[in-house]
This record gives structure tokens, sequence and C-alpha cells, in this order.
């Protein structure tokens, strides 16, 4: 269990972590999902004792992490997908974290052949991919046997079969009945991997919830209506005292309704009707509209379905970022897009 209570990051002006409680419970995947900038490296690296907090703490199964004697054993943590050094062979870079941790040198190639590293034992992780520099995190994570696992933002960069990989590992992970906390920035990532959701934006807490609750409470369900008369449709609608919205490919949506009260009303009126469905809007839009008021920069009105959405997002490079400076007086609001992808891979 991690347990976080008031816990606040300061860095000068800067508030990157505000008063976080929440707890981290075993047995599931918890998502720790939020915009970009949101604060969850921060939060993570507050975990493991590579910040400290401004106020506030956390305490891994009731201990802070400083005072572990060897904390390996407790939680094993991959943070930024860099932060390994290419001098060492794989093997070699377990083996000095083993015996730091008093940890026996059989584990390395246990955990080497958990990650399906053990045929690259002996290279040097400067030539690895960026999904095999992941896996050799992640055997570092795992190196201790830890009761707590801590992974930010696995899935960035990599190919589906990787991902697919991280994501069967983290809920073996939890079924064993270890606590795991994974961050992301795409709720579609999340919602195939996590069963409890903490989210956040601007340092503060928007959610801690199950991803089930969260589905049902931030699904946004409309009618879709396509029809060939759209403005004798749209007349038809409000009178009825709906309130229509022409989507971006000139169907209708309505949100409030019933399909099956739209159609009476069609045929009453003897509307033509090419389409009449009932639509869930995506989690990624849920979460979208979730932070909307906690990310600092993003354009407003930007229409349903249009370019530089957090779909387009994940597929797009790390580093592409806009270089633009967002709070510059006069200069326009980057896109959604844009923003959702400024600084990915932090
Ligand atoms: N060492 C630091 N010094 C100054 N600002 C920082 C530092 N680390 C993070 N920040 C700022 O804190 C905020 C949260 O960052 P981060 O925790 O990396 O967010 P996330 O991981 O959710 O993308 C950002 O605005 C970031 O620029
Ligand atoms: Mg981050």
């Amino acid at each position: 269990m991690i347990e976080l209570r008031e816990l606040t990051k300061r860095y000068g002006e800067k508030t990157a972590v505000d008063g976080l409680t929440f707890s981290v419970r075993p047995g599931v995947v918890t998502g720790f999902l939020g915009p970009n900038g949101a604060g969850k490296s921060t939060t993570m690296r507050l975990m493991i004792g590579l910040d400290s907090p401004t106020h506030g703490d956390v305490r891994i199964d009731g201990e802070h992490y400083d005072r572990m004697r060897e904390p390996l054993h407790s939680i094993g943590a991959l943070l930024e997908a860099k932060g390994v050094h290419g001098g060492r062979t794989a093997y070699n870079h377990l083996l000095c974290m083993a015996q730091s941790n008093g940890i026996p040198e059989r584990r390395v190639g246990e955990v080497l052949e958990m990650v399906g590293l053990q045929d690259v034992a002996r290279k040097r992780p400067k030539g690895f991919s960026l999904g095999m520099g992941q896996r050799l995190g992640i055997a570092g994570a795992l190196l201790g046997d830890p009761r707590i696992l801590m992974f930010d933002e696995p899935v960035n960069g990599l190919d589906p079969e990787g991902i697919h990989w991280i994501r069967t590992l983290m809920q073996h992970l939890a079924r064993e009945g270890r606590t795991v906390f994974v961050s992301s920035h795409l709720m579609s990532e999340m919602a195939q991997t996590a069963q409890h959701l903490i989210v956040i934006g601007q340092g503060r807490l928007l959610a801690d919830t199950s991803m089930n609750q969260f589905i049902a409470e931030n699904s946004r369900t409309y009618v879709r209506l396509r029809t060939p008369e759209p403005e004798r449709a749209r007349d038809v609608l409000l009178e009825a005292g709906h309130r229509p919205v022409t989507a971006e490919d000139g169907s209708l949506e309505v949100e409030g309704a019933r399909a099956a009260t739209l159609g009476e009303l069609a045929a009453e009126r003897r509307l033509v009707l090419h389409e009449l469905s009932e639509q869930r809007a995506s989690l990624e839009e849920a979460f979208m509209r979730l932070t909307a008021g906690s990310v600092e920069y993003h354009a407003h009105d930007l229409p349903e379905g249009s370019a530089g959405g957090p779909g387009e997002a994940a597929s797009g490079e790390p580093g592409e970022a806009a270089s633009g400076e967002p709070g510059a007086a006069g200069a326009p609001a980057p896109a959604w897009g844009e923003n959702w992808r400024k600084g990915q891979g932090r």
C-alpha cells in the first residue's frame, strides 16, 4: 500500500504537486492519469525519495522510503526510460543493483528471463531499442521481488507487442496480490490496464475511483441522427425541446434523449432518417472533459474529432512537441494536441 497525505512539491513559483491525498491498494492495477505536466512523474519521484516534498508525506507500507534499509524489497520502480547507463552490460547493471540491496546473484538471471532479455544479458544497454531499455528497467524494478511496483509511462514509444507485454505483466503482478501503480497521459491505455484510477491535473486530485465507476459517470451518451433534411430536422428537434448539435460530418447529435423518442418524433413529422443510433463518447473524451479545467493552455471550442486530439498524440513521436511559448501574450493558444504532446515522454 502506498499512502500520500497532503503531498505537495513546489519548484520556485511552480506548484508541481498540490496537496495530494490518496492511497494505492494491493491486488489491482491502479492507473495514475493526467495530461502532460500534471505532476505524475514528480509524485512518483517523491514516493521513492528522489525528491523531497515541500509539505506532506508518502508512506510505503507504513514506512518512509529513505528510512528503508533494503528498499528494493519493498518497492520497485521504473521511472524515465533513459535512466539506464550504457557503460555496463545489462547483467552487470542488474548485478550492481542486486549487490547493494542484499539480493542474491541468481535473481539477476531470473529477472532477465522474466523480461525476455536473457539473450542480450552480456550486451551493453547503449545499443538497446527503447523497448529493450524498458524491459531492462522493469527487470530492475522486479529484482527485489517487491510487493509494490511503480511504472512511469512504461509504454511510451513502445510497439504494440511491447505494450501488450507490459500490460499483461502488470495485471499478472496485481493478481499476485502486489500493489501496481502505473502512470499514463492516455485514457485509452489505462482503460485496458487499470481497475482503479487516480486522475490529477495541475498537481491536484481530480478523481480517485474505480475504472467502472469512472466510465459510468463520465461517458457522455447521445443520439446521432443522419438525415437528408438536416435543416428541417434541426427545427423539428428544437421545437420538441431538444438541443441538437451539428457534428463535423453533418450529422446531428442530441444529448439527453433516447433513440426511441427521437425515432417516434421523426416518424410523426415524416422526417427521413438514414441513421438513428445511441452513442457513447470515448473514455479519452471523458478524460479530456475532466481535466479540461486543469490544463494550462488549450484551444477553445475545438470541433469534435478534429485533428490534434489525444488519440493522435498516442502515435505521435516524443520530441515533436510544439516549441512555441504558450503563455506569451498575444500568441495564439496551441491546439489541444500540441498541448497534449508538449513534453511527451517526460
Ligand atoms: N525539477 C523541476 N524543476 C522545475 N519544475 C519542474 C521540475 N520537475 C517538474 N517540474 C514541473 O512540474 C510540473 C509537473 O511535471 P511532471 O511531474 O513531470 O508532470 P507529468 O509527469 O505529469 O507530465 C511541470 O510543470 C514541470 O515543468
Ligand atoms: Mg511524466
